[in-house]
């Protein structure tokens, strides 16, 4: 079955899976109306979701992109099983979700999200080994010295020191916290991780260095990403298959290569257009030559500190090509 299933009038290619492969991610047709007004005004009904259909390969990234409003959240919060669809259906490892019948912790397991800002979903007053600790305790039957292990192995796994683990969330930088929302959700062991907007709250190197930390922690778990992001380069680096919504419709949904090659949809080509075509590893290389040749000043300065005559030849002075020296501050 392909990869990229359509729904309405949109463009897809074939996803070229292996017959029989059970996709571990798949909507059918998914419909979400809110009813707004109602008290004063009269109802009215916006169709959030207007058909959803998509299906993702095990280990493999889905990247969702498209303007402000145009349901990617409302989707996110359905996969994850926050919020019931109006209609259609969600297959998580080929098992139809239910809601209104009730969702066992074993399927809710199956999918974790990580939302733009996490201090908005951490306890202020919960310790980070308390946060990490707490969805083994809710799911599990470990003793509290076995949680604690585990969440003192997944704050090292992904990038936290033990020195951490009884801070509050108010003591971290946001690419911290990011990191701790990161483990948070993998406490329970998921197939599946939303990131809704993951980055786009952080500085440039910092995005790159959780980027960097999705991809090896990807490929470690063979985790699958439903990867929301309005930032074309983020999504040039992390997808295999590209999603392009427009007010509750897929209009576009193809391989990143070649939806990155030559996009179809006349909404996907002005997005396309309209964004500079910015390279994350050409950003990174940036930020280390700009710390190296900071160094190298600072180094100079010491010089001509040093130096009682303090004659430093024209010829040392930085063109901020220097290579070497100082990489980019750990988040
Ligand atoms: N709880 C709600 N009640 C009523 N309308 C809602 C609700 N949540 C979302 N909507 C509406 O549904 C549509 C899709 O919203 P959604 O938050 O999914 O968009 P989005 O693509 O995530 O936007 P953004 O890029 O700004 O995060 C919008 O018109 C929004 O106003
Ligand atoms: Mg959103």
């Amino acid at each position: 079955m392909s990869g990229a299933t359509m729904s309405g009038a949109g463009m897809s290619d074939e996803g070229g899976r292996a017959a029989g492969e059970v996709p571990v991610l798949e909507t059918r047709g998914v419909v979400r109306d809110y009813e707004s007004g109602g008290v004063f005004g009269s109802k009215r009904t916006v169709r959030a979701l207007k058909g959803v259909d998509l299906s993702v390969r095990r280990g493999d990234t889905l990247a969702i992109v498209g303007e402000s409003g145009c349901g990617k959240s409302t989707l996110a919060r359905i996969i994850t099983m926050i919020d019931a669809p109006t209609g259609g259906e969600v297959l998580i490892e080929g098992q139809k979700v239910d809601i209104a019948r009730g969702i066992s912790r074993q399927m809710r397991r199956k999918v974790q999200i990580v939302f733009q800002n996490p201090y908005g979903s951490l306890n202020p007053r919960q310790k980070i080994g308390d946060v990490l600790g707490e969805p083994l305790k809710l799911n599990t039957a470990l003793p509290a010295a076995e949680r604690r292990e585990r969440a003192m192995q997944m704050l090292l796994r992904v990038g936290l020191g033990p020195e951490h683990f009884n801070r509050y969330p108010h003591m971290f930088s946001g690419g911290q916290r990011q990191r701790i929302a990161i483990a948070r959700a993998l406490m329970v062991n998921p197939e599946i991780l939303v990131l809704d907007e993951p980055v786009s709250a952080l500085d440039l190197s910092v995005q790159a260095q959780i980027l960097n930390l999705l991809q090896d922690l990807q490929d470690e778990f063979n985790l699958t990403y439903v990867f929301i992001s309005h930032d074309l380069s983020v999504v040039r680096h992390v997808a295999d298959d590209v999603m392009v919504m427009q007010t509750g419709e897929v209009v576009e949904y193809r391989s990143r290569d070649a939806i990155f090659a030559g996009p179809q949809h006349p909404y996907t080509k002005m997005l396309f257009s309209a964004t500079p075509r910015i390279d994350p590893a050409r950003i990174r290389e940036r930020l280390a030559a700009k710390a190296s040749a900071k160094a190298a000043a600072a180094a100079r300065t010491k010089d001509v500190a040093g130096s009682a005559a303090g004659n430093v030849s024209a010829g040392n002075v930085s063109d901020g090509s220097v290579s070497g020296g100082a990489g980019a501050a750990p988040a």
